[in-house]
């Protein structure tokens, strides 16, 4: 009898080290992403590339990595509800995604008010590195003055001095034009213009092109991404409008993930980004070459966003963080080089710091491509009222 509870015991311990440390090898992942809506493609570029960053980087952890997929379809009350439905009922370890800066926006304050480490992989909203930051995001990819702030004095240099805007209203136009007008008139130049088509509900471009058209402008500037994108560019040019007005704008305009549906639209199109695919380096020689064979496709900024997101995921791992609260601690100090150089994040706002590539769109050999004209130097963002808390853990 003493023997047998002896025994029993005995097995019990075993049980208990073993459920510890399957716990320990297990690490939970909620990605959250619009997989319906004008964002979907973009949503399968990331979540393709993460998938290709845990398989070639995971291993070197350790662990095993369980992924939770929810769909946000673009919709902020949506993005807050699949949010909390993976923080309270998956009990996710970390949150990665989001592509809408509106999304980030709502799901904020729950991210932050329960200690689950977010990395942004896409949205670029400037508040979440600013005065809403918080220790548990962490932004990979990029922000939305970053991207566009070093155009205003670039295409003043290029003696452009007048320009309209069109961007769609939500939060990521407003603070992509706002942050691209305040440099271009700082450098001297004039928005003579501005439109603000309604977000997801755009169909026709006409009579905001229209409009710029008769406003006088040497140029126009716009942001655009996935659908919206697509035919904008497409009815930019059946207007009639590039040859009088060339069209400027952020990269993920003419993104390479969507730039052949555009056809020879694109071509003649300048913009900028932090990522583009014919960056020289072998870090993206790797990725062009492994994400081809997996997808077919050439990698876009937002599959970089993806394949980073999961190294930075797994650099944090390999640091010893095993939790929501070790593991929000450490990825704000992960660094590597990887496809966009050396990856550095800024702790005053745990915003990424990375250089801005101006790019032409160009025909190439197959299809269209980027040819960089220009590298603007990594410039970190101004603070914007981010007072990091102290380290979490
Ligand atoms: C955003 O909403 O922050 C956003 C969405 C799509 C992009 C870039 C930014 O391509």
């Amino acid at each position: 009898m003493k023997k047998t509870l002896k025994a029993a015991l005995a097995g019990l311990a075993i049980s208990t080290a073993m459920s510890t440390a399957a716990m320990a090898e297990d690490i939970k992942v909620g990605i959250l992403l619009p997989y319906s809506g004008v964002f979907a493609a973009l949503a399968q570029d990331i979540d393709d590339a993460f998938v290709l960053g845990l398989e070639t980087f995971g291993p070197e952890a350790g662990v095993t990595f369980d992924l939770v997929r929810e769909d946000t379809e673009v919709k902020p009350p949506v993005g807050l509800a699949k949010t909390k439905k993976l923080i309270l009922q998956d009990e996710v370890d970390v949150l990665i995604g989001v592509v809408s800066s509106g999304v980030l926006g709502a799901i904020r304050d729950t991210v932050d008010g329960a200690g689950v480490p977010l990395i942004v992989a896409n949205a670029g909203n400037d508040e979440a590195t600013g005065e809403a930051c918080s220790p548990f995001i962490t932004r990979i990819s990029f922000s939305n003055q970053q991207v566009n702030r070093p155009m205003g004095k670039w295409m003043v240099d290029q003696g452009v001095k007048k320009v309209f805007t069109i961007a769609p209203d939500y939060a990521a136009g407003r603070q992509m034009i706002d942050a691209f007008t305040a440099a271009f008139t700082a450098a001297g130049g004039e928005v003579v213009g501005q439109e603000w088509p309604p977000f997801q509900k755009t169909q026709d471009f006409g009579p905001f092109l229209a409009n710029a058209k008769a406003s006088g402008a040497d140029a126009v500037y716009v942001f655009f991404a996935g659908g919206e994108a697509i035919s904008f560019v497409k009815q930019y040019d059946s207007f009639g409008m590039k040859a009088d007005l060339p069209l400027y704008g952020s990269g993920f305009l003419t993104s390479s993930l969507y730039v052949n549906a555009q056809g020879p639209a694109a071509e003649g199109v300048i913009t900028a980004l932090h990522y583009v695919p014919t960056l020289d380096n072998p870090e993206n020689a790797a990725l062009v070459a492994a994400f081809k064979a997996k997808t077919g496709r050439i990698p876009s900024e937002y599959a970089v966003h993806g394949y980073d997101s999961a190294r930075a995921l797994v650099e944090a791992v390999k640091a010893g963080a095993t939790d929501r609260a070790s593991l929000a601690a450490a990825l704000p100090k992960v660094s590597f080089t990887g496809p966009r150089g050396e990856l550095r994040i800024d702790p005053a706002t745990n915003n990424i710091v990375q250089p801005i590539h101006v790019y032409e769109t160009v025909a190439g050999a197959d299809g269209l491509t980027q040819k960089v004209l220009a590298t603007l130097p990594a410039e970190a963002d101004p603070v914007n009222g981010c007072v990091m808390p102290a380290a979490v853990n």
